[in-house]
């Protein structure tokens, strides 16, 4: 099993670890994140393997900074913005690839664009001391729920990666926004952390969401965080037997036939929503009920993402 360190005492086996070319586990303020050096194909090859995720599937490049950004990708002026506004932070930014750069074609799936992405506290600490980037998708196995608490790193990748970092409960709980700058378009290519209205105040112009932004981001695929049960969402009334997520002050029908229930926010509030999301589904699906309903989620804001993810979570599931 996986050794679990806390922050304070983690840095110098997690370095050593990152140096030998291996992977650790490590926490965002997102989600915790599956960690590999981004220069080093074997170290990514083995996020690719403890993950069982699909190959084709890019994963976002972790940097200290815009420095570090630089001696890897080409930064237009509203990148460059979005990246002083919002980083370190859940802000991702698609940009084009530095022809030569060392990042590792495995990280990008062999395109020529890379996500970037500077997080906060102890893993932007450790990058800075690497000196290098660090592949980091979540810290889950392909298809599951993203683990928000050391526990659920253990519970999933336990027995497959040496070092669980424990930094307690991630504060932020959905990953990070991905955008993408073409030209003097601005495209969301997945909500997240950051809600696309404040980028938008802070850009001052739309982002788009269309359809071709799937086929882009391909870690979008439908069925990305799916728990054991099936899923019902926004249920008007629950039905007997059910695990019922519930959100905000007021019941949906019949929610006393409920097997359980757990609440999102009890006071309605998205940000909260957000930081229990992935842990409560886990935990309903845990509680052995075949289909967990869940209620209303308003669409602005973070309840974007949330929505985003239970719509997912909901998909029909490969067979
Ligand atoms: O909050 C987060 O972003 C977390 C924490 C650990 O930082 N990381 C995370 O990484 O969610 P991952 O690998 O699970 O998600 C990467 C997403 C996928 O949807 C992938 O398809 C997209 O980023 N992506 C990566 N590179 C891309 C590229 N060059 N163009 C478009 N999408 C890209
Ligand atoms: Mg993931």
């Amino acid at each position: 099993m996986a050794e679990i360190l806390n922050t304070g005492e983690a840095m110098e086996r997690a370095l050593a670890l990152l140096d030998a070319g291996q992977i650790l586990a490590i926490p965002t303020e997102t989600v915790y994140g599956l960690a590999g050096d981004a220069t080093s194909g074997t170290a990514v090859a083995r996020i690719f393997e403890a993950k069982g995720r699909p190959s084709f599937n890019p994963l976002i490049a972790h940097v200290s900074g815009l420095v570090m950004a630089t001696e890897f990708a080409r930064i237009d002026p509203l990148s460059e913005k979005l990246a002083q506004a919002f980083w370190p932070g859940p802000l991702t930014v698609v940009l084009p690839l530095l022809a030569g750069s060392a990042m590792h074609p495995l990280v990008t799936a062999g395109m020529d664009t890379v996500a970037l992405r500077m997080p906060q506290g102890f893993a932007a600490s450790l990058i800075a001391a690497l000196g290098r980037p660090l592949a980091a998708p979540s810290a889950n196995v392909s298809g599951r729920i993203s683990a928000t608490t050391a526990q659920a790193v253990a519970a999933d990748l336990g027995d497959r990666i040496p070092l669980i970092v424990d930094g307690g409960p991630t504060h932020v709980g959905v990953e990070s926004t991905i955008v993408k700058v073409e030209g003097e378009t601005l495209r969301l290519l997945r909500p997240g952390g950051i809600a696309a209205e404040v980028i938008e105040a802070i850009t001052n112009r739309p982002l788009l969401r269309d359809a071709s932004a799937g086929i882009e981001a391909p870690g979008m695929m439908a069925s990305h965080y799916a728990p054991d049960a099936g899923m019902r969402l926004a249920v008007a009334a629950v039905q007997p037997g059910e695990a019922l997520l519930a959100f905000g002050p007021r019941r949906a029908a019949d929610w006393e036939t409920a097997a359980t229930m757990l609440n999102l926010s009890p006071s309605g509030n998205l940000r909260e929503a957000a930081a229990n999301l992935f842990a409560f589904m886990q935990e309903l699906d845990r509680s052995g009920a075949a289909t967990i309903a869940v209620e209303p989620i308003p669409h602005a804001g973070l309840g974007e993402a949330i929505n985003d993810r239970l719509r997912r979570a909901a998909a029909p599931r490969p067979a």
